[in-house]
């Protein structure tokens, strides 16, 4: 269903995100009928160029990260010509005014601020001067939504001097994943799990987002940030808080945020012996082709981890007890992002000691090959008595919903639609990002007043050695990371 006409204007429109994401996520969406033909895309940046140019970058941007949808000839030229291009600058009064005799009166207008943080206020500030700014206005800022509590407070107020929160989209890419909303799905849609998700039936919980690549071309921005801040206390705080919050009253914005807050704020202080760092090392014979992280960074004596697993507990009913392990890396073994129940053991075993231990485990695979897996214990085959055997009950999204389950829209096209339409059940909440931060500031204060360095581990891993003992002081073990 196409939504009503739109101006959605990107700032920053000749960066890396807008090239890679954005623009690729709005054609797409165009393509799937989505975006009706009046609709108005205006990239907006420092440089001079007119609309045609624009139209050139925009069609090499597509041309290199779109995956095809079955498009009809002619839907890039259609699509090119939504577009529009004004040079703005964000920081003087440059451009402003053309810019607002390109947007048309009361139609929803978006701007999203694919910039660096310290551009949100000044773009904030003269979006609102400049008379850009309506009651159907919304602005969409990405991520690092600040370094620690006190910026992330310092830009929330900020933003809040010339928006209110129902008008600010906060993205967090994790949400707009098709697997992290069935995530909501398979707990509230089933009767089968939800009785059993609490402390009486799960032993614990792991939450693993494995990423096989390395830290790229973006070593000056992550050895600022490290896995704690550019993952933990982002997607995989999210990914948690969905998966340990109280069932919400309806799926609307405010509902779903207030439980995942209240997660977020009933979390311990993470123990200093619960925290392993990592740094990875080239793998060797492949240093020129795959460098260890401190030569990517390019700092010799960078104490930044590009690999941690913590293992955290929330004080509350229905979880007391049930600790949740948490890891993220780079340059591990495979990408693979899977939140693992282990359910308890049957309490009694009618079948002696022979028959081992056994437990059911809830598998949900985010990415790739995303599906769902639960682990039965069942008879060995054959006439040897009573033997017990774990097999899966595997199901592959894909292969369970044929192509609609094959194609599905990827986070930007799903968020940046629902921008669009208004809803920001998926994005976070001011209050849910300073909690965030407020958890996770102590952690990484901690392991700085201790001078903590992390532990090396091979590129191709499953992480330092340090993590495996994590788990296994608990007399429990990682599952495996498999693509
Ligand atoms: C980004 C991080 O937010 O997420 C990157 O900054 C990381 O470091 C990326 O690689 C992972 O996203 P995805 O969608 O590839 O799992």
């Amino acid at each position: 269903i196409p939504v009503e006409p739109f101006d959605l204007v990107i700032f920053g429109g000749t960066g890396d995100l807008a090239r890679r994401k954005i623009l690729p996520a709005l054609f797409r969406r165009y393509c799937a009928g989505q975006i009706p033909q009046d609709a108005r895309i205006i990239g907006a940046a420092r440089r001079t160029q007119n609309a045609d140019a624009y139209r050139s970058f925009v069609a090499e941007a597509i041309r290199e990260f779109s995956t095809p949808r079955h498009c009809e000839d002619g839907t890039l030229e259609g699509f090119l010509s939504c577009l529009d291009y004004v040079a703005v600058d964000a920081l003087g009064d440059e451009g402003w005014h053309e810019l607002a005799s390109k947007i048309n009166g009361d139609r929803v207008r978006a701007y999203y601020f694919s910039v660096g943080p310290r551009l949100f206020g000044p773009l904030a500030q003269r979006t609102k001067a400049h008379g850009l700014a309506n009651d159907q206005t919304r602005i969409v800022v990405e991520k690092p939504f600040g370094h620690d509590l006190d910026s992330a407070k310092a830009l929330n107020a900020t933003l809040a001097d010339h928006f209110h929160e129902g008008q600010i989209y906060r993205i967090d890419h994790y949400l707009g994943k098709e697997t992290v909303q069935n995530l909501m799905a398979v707990r509230f849609g089933n009767m089968l799990f939800e009785p059993l998700w609490n402390s009486q039936y799960v032993d614990h919980i792991q939450i693993t987002v494995a990423e096989s690549v390395g830290v790229g071309g973006r070593g000056e921005y992550y050895d600022r940030a490290g896995a704690m801040r550019d993952m933990m206390q982002n997607h995989l705080m999210q990914l948690f808080c969905l998966i340990a919050m109280e069932p919400p009253a309806k799926f609307d914005p405010d509902a779903v945020r207030d439980e995942k807050l209240k997660v977020i704020r009933a979390l311990d202080p993470v123990e200093p012996h619960h925290i392993v760092r990592g740094q990875y090392l080239a793998r060797e014979g492949e240093a020129e082709e795959h460098p260890s992280y401190r030569e990517a960074v390019g700092n010799p004596r960078s104490t930044t981890e590009s690999y941690i697993a913590l293992r955290t507990h929330i004080s509350n009913w229905r979880w007391a007890g049930t600790p949740f392990y948490l890891r993220t890396g780079k340059r591990l073994k495979a990408r693979s992002s899977v939140i693992n129940v282990m359910f308890k053991d049957a309490p009694h075993s009618i079948f002696g000691a022979d028959a081992g231990r056994h437990a059911n485990v809830l598998s949900i695979r985010l990415q790739p090959n995303e599906g769902i897996t639960l682990k039965v214990t069942i008879k060995e085959p054959g006439q040897g008595g009573m033997r017990l055997v774990d097999v899966p009950l595997d199901m592959s999204f894909a292969e369970a919903l044929g192509p609609e389950g094959q194609d599905p829209p990827d986070a930007y096209e799903r968020l940046i639609m629902d921008v669009v339409r208004g809803n920001q059940t998926l994005f976070m909440r001011g209050d849910e990002v300073e909690a965030a931060w407020a958890w996770t500031d102590p952690v990484i204060a901690g392991w700085e007043s201790r001078g903590d360095v992390p532990k090396p581990y091979e590129s191709g891993s499953t992480g330092p050695g340090d993590a495996e003992l994590l788990i296994k002081r608990d007399g429990r073990r990682w599952q495996g990371i498999n693509p």
